[in-house]
Order: structure tokens, then sequence, then C-alpha cells
């Protein structure tokens, strides 16, 4: 059975395109076949995350708007551990993407593991019929006072009409020596929903796109942090590498909770 992952954040620019694809890759890695979705319009960016271009010239909104089939929209990469792909497109759909989605998932369902794909909330219709196709939602957030408060909203809208599960990712971390950091625990009571993931600040996230090497190529924490984040989509239960010997918060004691 396939498992759909919603990739969202309560306000712009938290990472949703780059985990999308990170955890993408991360979890082709690891052998599960992946099938990942561009769901942010009108800007296209997983190919350039990727490294890959895509092979079709129609998207995700020509599939929710009848103009185009399954078949016509997946990028296949011939090469080994990249996960198919299915870009966004120009402009939002028009079409009935509640269905979309829930043909799509059953039709691919005994042929991927994982359907991943980045939303915003902002597009009201598109978030709405994640929340029906959803089974996971990830909600990423910086340590930031707006961001951790619209991180809150979003889950608890994705609470009121969606059964999916919803886990909270801290992205962008920067320790400040000597201010210390937020409590893991305080950001997951704050937000509403158990940390699943903590991604450093990592300079390489520019550098990656512009060699068009995806980040979780480079032997970095942020690396390794997407690389534990799949490894707990699929109930591993990973050793807390943020927090553990040698980890990156050791010595700010951060405390990651994740169930799943
Ligand atoms: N952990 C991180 N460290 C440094 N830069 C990051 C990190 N996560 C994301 N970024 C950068 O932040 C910007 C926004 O990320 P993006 O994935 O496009 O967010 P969204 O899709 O939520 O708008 C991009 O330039 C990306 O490279
Ligand atoms: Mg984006």
């Amino acid at each position: 059975m396939v498992s759909f992952i919603g990739i969202t954040s309560g306000s712009g620019g938290m990472g949703k395109s780059s985990s999308a694809c990170n955890i993408a890759l991360a979890l082709s890695a690891m052998g599960k076949k992946v099938l990942l979705i561009e769901c942010e319009f009108g800007i296209r960016s997983h190919d350039a995350i990727l490294g890959v271009r895509p092979e079709t010239f129609s998207s995700f909104s020509d599939y929710c708007n009848n103009n185009a089939d399954l078949c016509d929209i997946i990028t296949k990469p011939e090469k080994s551990k990249i996960p198919h792909f299915i870009t966004g497109g120009i402009k939002s759909p028009e079409g009935d993407i509640t269905k979309a989605l829930i043909s799509l998932k059953a039709e691919l369902s005994s042929e991927y593991d994982f359907i991943v794909s980045d939303v915003s909330p902002l597009n009201e219709r598109v978030f709405e019929a994640f929340k029906i196709a959803c089974d996971t939602f990830l909600v990423l957030t910086d340590d930031s006072f707006i961001s951790l408060r619209n991180s809150s909203f979003v889950v608890n809208s994705i609470k009121e009409t969606s059964k999916a599960k919803i886990f909270g990712v801290l992205n962008k971390v920067v320790i400040d020596a000597k201010e210390g950091s937020p409590y893991a625990e305080d950001i997951a009571d704050e937000m509403g929903a158990s940390l699943i993931g903590i991604i450093p600040f990592d300079e390489h996230f520019s550098y990656s796109i512009e060699n068009g090497l995806p980040i979780y190529k480079y032997n970095t924490y942020s690396g390794r942090a997407y690389e534990n984040i799949s490894k707990r989509l699929v109930g591993q239960a990973v050793p807390d590498y943020e927090t553990g010997n040698g980890g990156f918060f050791n010595k700010n004691k951060f405390v990651l909770k994740y169930s799943i």
C-alpha cells in the first residue's frame, strides 16, 4: 500500500520543496519506490533540486484538468535511486484536485511505496484535497515566533478535517552559543505535533542547487537529518543522531520526540 506524505508549513520559505525532494531521495536510497509530486504552482524547483531534467511537458495541473494521463506526466529518471517525479505546472489546477489525487493514489498504489509532495496551505483548494488524500503530514517551521505560530494554525487546521498523522520538522536551526536554542519539546508543544526531525541551517543548500547535487548527497548534518527523518517514516527507531553522542544538538540538550 502506498503511503502519501504531504510536506507543508505555516510560512513561506520554510523548506517544503527542499524537504520534499530530499526526503524522496533518502527514501529512494533506502530502496523504496517513490513518486515525488510538485504541488506548488507557477514556480518549478524540484528538477533543479534533484539535478534532473523533466522528460514531460505535461504537469500535475494538466492531469487534474483531465488534459493528460499519468503516463504523460511522470518522469522516470534512469539513474537508480532517484525518485520518479511530476512537475507542478504553471497554473494552479481548475479541475477536481481531490478526485485527481485519489485516483492517482489508487492507480499507483501497487507501483510505489511512497508519494511525497510539497503543498502550501495558502492554496486552499489544493490544501483541502491534500487533507483528504494524505496519510501523513510533515509541518515545517523554523524557531521564529511567527513561523511557529503559523505552523500551529496549520497543524490545527489539518486536525480539524483530516485523519492523517501529523509530525513537525524544525528547520534552519542555528545554534547560538550565547543564547542557546529552544528545546525541541517546547517547539513540539507550541506546534501541537511531535517532532520527527531537526535540520540545521546549512550553507550547502545554496551550493547544492548551483552544483546540481542534492543536499542529501553531502555528508553534512542536514543531509543526515533527512536520512533520519526518512528512516523514522518507515518506522525504524533511529537513535537520536541529533541529540546522541557527537550529535549536532548535543551540547544544547535538544530532545527529539517522535512516534510513528
Ligand atoms: N536547512 C536549511 N539551511 C539553509 N538553507 C535552507 C535550509 N532549508 C531550506 N533552505 C533554503 O531556503 C529557501 C527556501 O526553501 P524552499 O525549500 O524553497 O522552501 P519552500 O518550498 O517552503 O518555500 C531555499 O533557498 C533553500 O535552499
Ligand atoms: Mg517551494
